[in-house]
C-alpha cells in the first residue's frame, strides 16, 4: 500500500480498495492478495507496552501489552470497567498512561498531541455518534475531508469532480449513497454510526479505533457493520470493542478479554470462548 506521506495518490489508493472489495468475495481477493505480496504479514502496526494508568491509585489499566498487525480485525472484551474504553483513550492521547509506551509503526504516541496522532494515522470513533446533525449528509463527508482543514485549504476548496466522486464512493461503502442530501440528524441511529466511520475513513486512518459501533443497532445493520469492518481490515488495522459474541464470532480475526486493567486472555474467538477464565468473569454471566 501506498506509504501516508506521498500525497494525492494515497486518498484515493485505500478508497480504490474499499470499493474494489464491494460487490462480491471474489473481486476483492485479487486485491487482497496483492496488498499482502508487497507487505509482509506479520507488520505489527500496533504495539502496546505494558501500558498502565492510575486514576487515584485506581490502575484502570495495568501493566498491559498486545499488539496488532495491518490487516487485521482484532477485538476487545470483557466486563464492564475492564478498561477497554481507557485502553482506546491512551492510544489515541485523550488520557496520558501512568507507565507504558504506545507504538504505532514506531512511533510513541504516548509523546503525541491528540491531534497529532490522528494526522499519523489514527481514527477514533467514540460510542455516541457525534456528526453534524444540521448539515447534510454529503456535508458531514465534505468537512471531514482532509483537505478542508487549514486556512490556506478551505480558502481554495472547491466541490471538484473529484471531491464529489469521493464523497459518493465513501457514501457507497457505508451504505449511504441515497442518504446523501438528508440532514444528517434524521438518520437512524446506526446510519449516524455509519456517518461517522465514513468521515473518519475520509482521512484514510491507517489505523481504526472503535467503540462499540453496533450498540443500538438492528440485526440486518449489525450484520451490513460487519462485512463493513471486514472490509476496512484490508489493508488497514481495526481495533473494535464489542460485547456481543455472536458478533465478535462473525468479525474477529483475534479476541483480546481484558479484565480489571489487565489481559486475561487472547486468541480465536473460539479459543476465548472456551477458556475457563473468560467464562468465569465474562462470558458465564
Ligand atoms: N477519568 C477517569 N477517572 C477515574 N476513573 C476512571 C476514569 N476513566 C475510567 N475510569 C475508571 O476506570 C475503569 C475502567 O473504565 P473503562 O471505561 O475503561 O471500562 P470499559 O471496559 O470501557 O467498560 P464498559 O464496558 O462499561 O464500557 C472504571 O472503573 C472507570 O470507572
Ligand atoms: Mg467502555
Amino acid at each position: 500500500m501506498a506509504t501516508q506521506s506521498t500525497g494525492g495518490t494515497v486518498m484515493s489508493a485505500p478508497m480504490t480498495s474499499l470499493s474494489a472489495a464491494q460487490p462480491t468475495k471474489t473481486g476483492a481477493a485479487p486485491l487482497h492478495i496483492s496488498n499482502a505480496a508487497v507487505e509482509p504479514l506479520s507488520e505489527q502496526v500496533l504495539r502496546v507496552e505494558e501500558l498502565t494508568v492510575s486514576f487515584d491509585g485506581f490502575k484502570a489499566v495495568d501493566a498491559l501489552s498486545l499488539s496488532v498487525e495491518r490487516n487485521e480485525l482484532r477485538v476487545i472484551i470483557g466486563p464492564n470497567g475492564a478498561g477497554k474504553t481507557t485502553l482506546l483513550d491512551m492510544i489515541c492521547g485523550k488520557t496520558k498512561p501512568t507507565t507504558g509506551r504506545v507504538l504505532f509503526n514506531g512511533l510513541d504516541l504516548t509523546r503525541m498531541s491528540e491531534h497529532q496522532i490522528v494526522r499519523a494515522g489514527v481514527g477514533r470513533k467514540f460510542q455516541t455518534p457525534s456528526v453534524y446533525e444540521d448539515l447534510t449528509v454529503f456535508e458531514n463527508f465534505e468537512i471531514s475531508l482532509p483537505k478542508m482543514h487549514g486556512l490556506f485549504q478551505s480558502l481554495t476548496f472547491r466541490r471538484t469532480p473529484e471531491v464529489r466522486e469521493r464523497i459518493d464512493t465513501m457514501a457507497g461503502e457505508v451504505y449511504l449513497r441515497d442518504q446523501l442530501g438528508r440532514r444528517a440528524g434524521q438518520l437512524s441511529h446506526g446510519q449516524k454510526q455509519w456517518l461517522e466511520i465514513g468521515m473518519l475513513l475520509m482521512q484514510e486512518p491507517e489505523l481504526l479505533l472503535l467503540d462499540e459501533p453496533v450498540a443500538g443497532m438492528s440485526p440486518r445493520e449489525r450484520e451490513q457493520t460487519g462485512d463493513l469492518l471486514s472490509r476496512i481490515a484490508q489493508g488497514k488495522s481495526v481495533v473494535v470493542i464489542e460485547h456481543d459474541m455472536d458478533f465478535v464470532k462473525r468479525i474477529a480475526h483475534k479476541v483480546t478479554v481484558l479484565h480489571q486493567g489487565k489481559l486475561l486472555s487472547e486468541g480465536s474467538a473460539t479459543e476465548v470462548q472456551s477458556d475457563r477464565r473468560v467464562i468465569d468473569v465474562y462470558l458465564g454471566h
